[in-house]
């Protein structure tokens, strides 16, 4: 049995004020030993002091992005190894918003994961689809080639010791989420393209749906047999909603 995981991705929202009153509302909540893997995701500047709140709690740290460098003349970018000194466990790769509004290919993305690993930190690696592309019939051949990419660079084995999120583009803060039947077929392709390298880690592997996910669509979504949890956007920055979806998962 896979464990469930849920990550809340805060994106560029939050003050430090709003940020520590929105992870101890969670740690209350959510206490020592949840059902279900739970990771907050704050922007880079709130990453420290939210560290000091999770310390000893269910809750885990992520980033939500990193530098594909290791150290060195890269103004602006943060590595790997600044995120791990300050608690990091995870860290989002590739999200959708740093693939269209930041250029990030596929073979950046590839070269952030294999960094990520290189650090010790587990990638929390996103792909997903846009409107067009599904409505064009592209939904299969963009997945697998964003799924392949990283395979390619990293092999079967670090992707399955990572956690995959599947966002489709155009659920992601519209409200328009995926119908459990719609993720829960891409969750199998996703699953089935690894299967075809390593079906034993396919089996492992847990690949998280995002997209508007909230506290009324999660328990139903997390239901399907091959959705693990989520990666959730605009719920998670409501301590409320956010513990609601945590118990969906357990
Ligand atoms: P929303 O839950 O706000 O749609 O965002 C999803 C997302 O992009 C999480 O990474």
């Amino acid at each position: 049995m896979r464990r469930k995981f849920v990550a809340g991705n805060w994106k560029m929202n939050g003050s430090l004020e709003s940020a520590n009153a929105l992870v101890k509302a969670l740690v209350a909540s959510i206490g020592n030993s949840p059902a279900a893997d739970v990771v907050v995701c704050p922007p880079f500047i709130h990453l420290e002091s939210v560290a000091a709140l999770v310390n000893g709690s269910g809750v885990s740290l992520g980033a939500q992005n990193l530098a594909d460098e290791e150290a060195g003349a890269y103004t602006g970018e943060v590595s790997g190894a600044m995120l791990k000194d300050v608690g990091c466990e995870y860290v989002i790769i590739g999200h959708s918003e740093r693939r269209t509004l930041y250029g990030e290919d596929d073979a950046l993305v590839s070269k952030k994961f294999l960094r990520a690993r290189d650090e010790g930190l587990i990638p929390i690696l996103c792909v997903g689809e846009s409107l067009e592309e599904r409505e064009s019939g592209a939904m299969e051949s963009v997945i697998a080639r964003q799924i392949d990419a990283v395979l390619t660079a990293a092999g079967v084995q670090a992707l399955c010791n990572s956690v995959i999120a599947y966002e489709p583009v155009w659920a992601i803060g519209t409200g328009m989420t995926a119908t459990p039947e719609q993720a829960q077929d891409v969750h199998a392709f996703i699953r089935s393209r690894i299967a075809a390298e390593d079906a034993a880690a396919a089996e492992g592997v847990r690949i998280l749906y995002g997209g508007s996910a909230n506290a009324a669509n999660a328990a139903t979504l997390f239901g399907q047999p091959d959705i693990d949890g989520g990666l959730i956007g605009g719920a998670s920055l409501k301590a409320e909603d956010f513990v609601t979806i945590c118990a969906a998962a357990a």
